[in-house]
């Protein structure tokens, strides 16, 4: 993991505008919201499904800090004042604060399309088509029928109760489909799959998705402000619908458990180039910020 982190952000530096580049403020903005901090769990799921294929890490790289990109602006605008108005993030005080509310909604307006250019911009596949298909996958999965989509849901849902599949729903859009992307994205930096490899990658990436936002709702109820980074106790007090809300925290603890195996599961028919991938289903819902 973290050989990943440092690689994840010596690239994240060299891709990202140099703060002396005009305009400066909003080049030090960007920087201030991808560098130095974070899990980076989309890179690492990028680099441990590319081992499946056998993927040049040059090229993983390229997708992960694509990937990282657009999730530190969904980050960025999720905690605006418009949004869950939070001002902690990563262990420090959010965009917004830091500089300002415009600033910061330039600085998702900016990090979006850098993230397309860098796939632009690199080679990824070996064939063109391939390629435009891998934009395709992160422009879908950071859209309306993916993230932004499950953050309006997100929204609308304020103190409202949902069914378990709405909130399934919301929650494998809000958060499971960047990181469905990184998965699959980065296996598709190299060779191809073996027959259905990417119909199971995807069965795991959608299980780790869910997971990771289950547990993301139950630590913001069991874990303190100083070991998250961020503010603790948001949800309950922002009336979110969660799975902690809906289902009980000893449930939602459980459901996360039940996911932790699905994943293993879908894995099952690859060899030792998984392992990985098994790890980072075990950090996901065992970690504890
Ligand atoms: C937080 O994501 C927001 C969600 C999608 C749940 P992470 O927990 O991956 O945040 P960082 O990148 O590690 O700060
Ligand atoms: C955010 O979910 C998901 C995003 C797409 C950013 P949350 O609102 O639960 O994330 P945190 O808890 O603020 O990190
Ligand atoms: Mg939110
Ligand atoms: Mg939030
Ligand atoms: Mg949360």
């Amino acid at each position: 993991m973290a050989a990943v982190q440092t690689r994840m952000e010596a690239a994240l530096q060299r891709f990202l505008p140099a703060p002396e580049i005009l305009p400066e403020r909003l080049h030090r903005a960007m920087r201030y919201a991808v560098l130095g901090g974070g899990k980076r769990v989309r890179p690492l799921l990028a680099f441990a499904a590319s081992e499946l294929s056998a993927a040049d890490p040059a090229r993983v790289e390229v997708v992960a800090a694509a990937v990282e990109m657009i999730h530190a602006y969904s980050l960025v605008h999720d905690d605006m004042p418009c949004m869950d108005d939070d001002v902690l993030r990563r262990g420090r005080p959010t965009c917004h604060v830091e500089f300002d509310e415009a600033t910061a909604l330039l600085v998702g307006d900016a990090l979006q399309p850098l993230a397309f250019q860098l796939m632009a911009d690199h080679v990824l596949a070996d064939k063109p088509d391939e390629q435009i298909e891998m934009l395709k996958i992160l422009a879908v999965a950071s859209g309306s029928r993916g993230m932004a989509g499950g953050q309006a849901i997100d929204l609308a849902s304020v103190g409202k109760t949902l069914s378990l599949p709405e909130l399934e729903f919301m929650h494998i859009h809000k958060t499971g489909a960047l990181i469905r992307a990184a998965t699959v994205l980065g296996a598709r930096c190299g060779r191809g799959l073996e027959a259905n490899g990417y119909e199971r990658l995807e069965r795991y990436a959608k299980t780790v998705g869910l997971a990771f936002q289950v547990v993301d709702d139950v630590l913001d109820c069991e874990a303190s402000t100083a070991t998250l980074g961020k503010t603790a106790g948001k949800d309950a007090a922002q009336s979110k619908p969660t799975y902690v809300s809906i289902l009980g925290l000893a449930r939602a603890r459980e459901l996360a458990e039940e996911l932790r195996v699905e994943a293993h599961a879908a894995l099952s028919s690859f060899d030792a180039r998984a392992a990985r991938l098994h790890e980072l289903a075990d950090f996901i819902v065992l970690r504890k910020f």
